[in-house]
């Protein structure tokens, strides 16, 4: 890996050992791109030409700082859901401010507000808002649900069950993010930008079952759930309050039409459509695989 520290407009990515940074690291490399890979940990940080590696984590301001000395433009992806991921996350901009990062591509999430229904988008607004406040320049590119992550919705019998009502969520695929994330962070900057990435439509989870049932040749079902239902069942999973009332609160945005949006910042971004349920299958068909039905 060679050093990058005195090069000009060296690309820093975080979260490339993960599905959404490791992808854009993929492509950056593919462009021949100069990138520092800044990582939890530097046996896992993967190898490309012109790519060097940093260790640190968000909430080691001092590292992290480090690592983002000599970058130009950091792709900043959120942080594991946490507690206490806010905190996590201003430190991190803090510490990329304070070397010098001249801006900040910040993974975020569709329509994400102060008081968005889905609690972990709530983290997103007030990371975009510090972000601002910084004067750094700044690309936004906010997600909606990942379809990569649609077969998890689905157990084993099939069934997917929460208090999502008829809202609808236009799912997108990680590599749609990655393909934009690519073309934003070697494209012309288009500073202080926002982007809503979503797939090419919006469906209801009853309609998105129905697709997965014929696309598939499985039985897949939605059942509705009240809030009190959907925190009953998932109480089991010996997971923390927060984590319980994050997961729900995502059934409950697409309930409220706060997730009912069809973007085209895809197509414009990367120059093709954004990939469907139907695309993603057929490069995935065991993604269902668990369903017994
Ligand atoms: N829109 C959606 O539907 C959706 C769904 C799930 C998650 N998300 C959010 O989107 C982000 C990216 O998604 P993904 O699929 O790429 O997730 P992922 O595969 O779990 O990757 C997350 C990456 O971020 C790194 N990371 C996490 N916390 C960190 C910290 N405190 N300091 C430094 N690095 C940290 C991880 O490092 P390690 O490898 O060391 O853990 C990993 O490389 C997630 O982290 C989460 O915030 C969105």
């Amino acid at each position: 890996m060679g050093d990058d520290h005195m090069t000009n407009h060296t690309i820093g990515v975080t979260g490339s050992t993960g599905a959404v940074g490791g992808r854009v690291a993929a492509r950056l490399a593919r462009l021949g791109r100069a990138q520092r890979l800044i990582v939890r940990d530097i046996n896992r940080a993967p190898e490309y030409p012109g790519s060097s590696a940093a260790m640190a984590d968000y909430e080691d301001a001092r590292g992290f700082e480090r690592a983002c000395r000599g970058v130009d433009t950091l792709f900043l992806v959120s942080a594991t859901e946490s507690r206490d991921r806010m905190e996590v996350h201003l430190s991190a901009v803090d510490a990329a401010v304070a070397a010098g990062v001249s801006r900040i591509v910040y993974l975020s999430f569709l329509r994400a507000g102060p008081a968005s229904t889905f609690t972990f988008a709530r983290t997103h607004f007030f990371t975009e808002a510090h972000i601002r406040s910084t004067g750094v320049a700044y690309t936004f590119l906010r997600p909606s649900l990942y379809l990569d992550l649609l077969p998890r919705w689905v157990d084993g019998d099939g069934v997917v069950r929460g208090p999502a009502g008829d809202g609808r969520v236009a799912w997108v695929a990680r590599d749609d993010i990655a393909d934009a994330a690519a073309a934003v962070l070697t494209g012309p900057a288009d500073e202080n930008a926002t982007y809503d990435l979503t797939g090419p439509e919006a469906l209801s989870l009853g309609a998105t079952v129905d697709r997965l049932s014929t696309l598939t040749g499985r039985t897949v079902r939605y059942v509705p759930e009240t809030r009190e239902e959907a925190l009953l069942s998932r109480k089991g999973t010996g997971a923390p309050d927060w984590e319980v009332e994050g997961w729900v609160s995502s059934y409950e945005a697409i309930a409220a039409g706060e997730l009912d949006e069809v973007s085209t910042a895809v197509r414009k971004l990367t120059g093709h459509p954004a990939r469907s349920i139907e695309g993603f299958l057929r490069r995935h068909p065991s993604a269902l695989s668990h369903v017994s039905v």
